[in-house]
């Protein structure tokens, strides 16, 4: 039995399409070994979409997501749309996709590789085991409360707010949970409830959600202390999960212990299987075109696009297992070679990856 799936593809700006290409190809070939059928659509998106059709988020675009099982992003932006009014930059484009898709759950997961402990600036004692998956709430919180400037006796004052909803606290938890159901059982909830309001009702949504879960255990903490926990005990994290700006800041702070940043990927998803799936790095410009960007956070990228909009494990282990056996086979790219050593272009290291992968059923 073949399984259709309809996938939007936007390779964007930079190295958006080399590394793409070799997403799809890994797409492609575990779609061959494991049953699928692939019906993929390109579209324009950030700076391509700007010099096309004077817009960072065409129309065409969006119907191409809004009609797809899954959207696989490249990276948007580069010098050359710099000097563009806001309305007509890139990154316009990648906000205006989260929220037309409502994806208000964004999955960082951090692994370490074996083999590339030295890429760290951590001690390898330290990250040994480290695998965990911070879950930040993408929508709501003080990036999109109300923000205004006044002028006063004292100078100008400026506001930014923070507001959550009951309704947006509690479905970015429940999503938490199902995901560590899947994983190592442990919930850690981060907050500042010792001094915000809305981290209050963060905490007593989690307590309440919890009780749904009583397989899974939940932690409490407070975010100064977790952004020490996450150096100091990295491996004892499971499922970390919290509102956007604290997210934002840890999963900056997790993707850093575990080397290069050609390496994360990325899922941002919504209520329904639909899901966006990118690298966590940019589009790169200075080494676009070379064919040497390191393709693997798209590849992984990929590999959560199975486990959360297919719900098909075994071919997320199986892409992540093909992974990890053609790093340890020594192949390597350019941001992870010591100087001197000879690097896999991109396109080569896609090339082993698809052959690692025969190894898997
Ligand atoms: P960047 O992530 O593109 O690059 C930072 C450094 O990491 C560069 O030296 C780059 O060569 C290297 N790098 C990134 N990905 C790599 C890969 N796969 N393999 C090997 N090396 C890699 O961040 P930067 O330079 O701050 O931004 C460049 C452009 O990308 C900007 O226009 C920015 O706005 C945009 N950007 C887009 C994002 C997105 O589409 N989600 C996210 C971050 C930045
Ligand atoms: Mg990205």
């Amino acid at each position: 039995m073949t399984r259709p799936k309809r996938i939007a593809v936007l390779p964007g700006d930079g190295i958006g399409p080399e590394i793409v290409e070799e997403g799809v190809k890994v797409m492609k070939a575990a779609g061959e070994r494991f049953g699928y059928h692939f019906e993929i659509d390109f579209g324009w998106i950030g700076g391509s979409a700007i010099d096309r059709l004077k817009n960072p988020l065409p129309q065409e675009t969006l119907t191409l997501c809004h009609q797809a099982d899954a959207v696989l992003l490249g990276a948007v932006g580069g010098p050359r749309w710099d000097q563009h009014p806001p309305a007509l930059r890139p990154e316009k484009a990648l906000l205006g996709l989260r929220k037309e898709l409502d994806l208000f759950a964004n999955l960082r997961p951090t692994t370490l590789f074996p083999g590339l402990e030295d890429s760290s600036t951590l001690k390898p004692e330290v990250l040994k085991g480290v695998d965990f998956l911070v879950v930040r709430e993408l929508t709501g919180g003080i990036y999109f409360g109300e923000k205004f400037t006044e002028d006063t006796p004292a100078g100008e004052k400026a506001t930014d707010t923070l507001v959550y909803s009951e309704t947006e606290v509690e479905r970015i938890l429940r999503r938490a949970f199902d995901i560590a159901q899947l994983r190592g059982k442990k919930v850690t909830s981060v907050d500042k409830a010792n001094v915000l309001e809305s981290s209050r009702l963060w905490r007593k949504v989690a307590d309440r959600v919890a009780k749904d879960y009583p397989d899974v255990e939940l932690t409490h903490l407070l975010v100064d202390n977790c952004a020490m926990q996450m150096i100091r005990r990295p491996a004892d994290f499971d499922v970390v999960v919290t509102e956007n700006m604290f997210g934002d800041i840890l999963s900056d702070e997790a993707a850093i212990l575990t080397g290069s940043i050609g390496l994360l990927p990325s899922a941002s998803l919504g209520e329904g299987h639909q899901g966006l799936y990118e690298p966590v790095h940019g589009s790169a410009p200075d080494i676009a075109g070379q064919g040497v960007a390191n393709p693997i956070a798209t590849i992984l990228s990929v590999a959560l696009m199975f486990r959360y909009s297919f719900h098909d494990d075994t071919v997320a282990k199986a892409i992540e297992g093909a992974v990890t056996d053609t790093l340890a086979s020594g192949a390597r790219t350019m941001d992870l070679v010591s100087t001197g050593r000879l690097a896999y272009s991109t396109e080569e290291f896609g090339d082993k990856v698809v052959e690692a992968l025969n190894k898997y059923q």
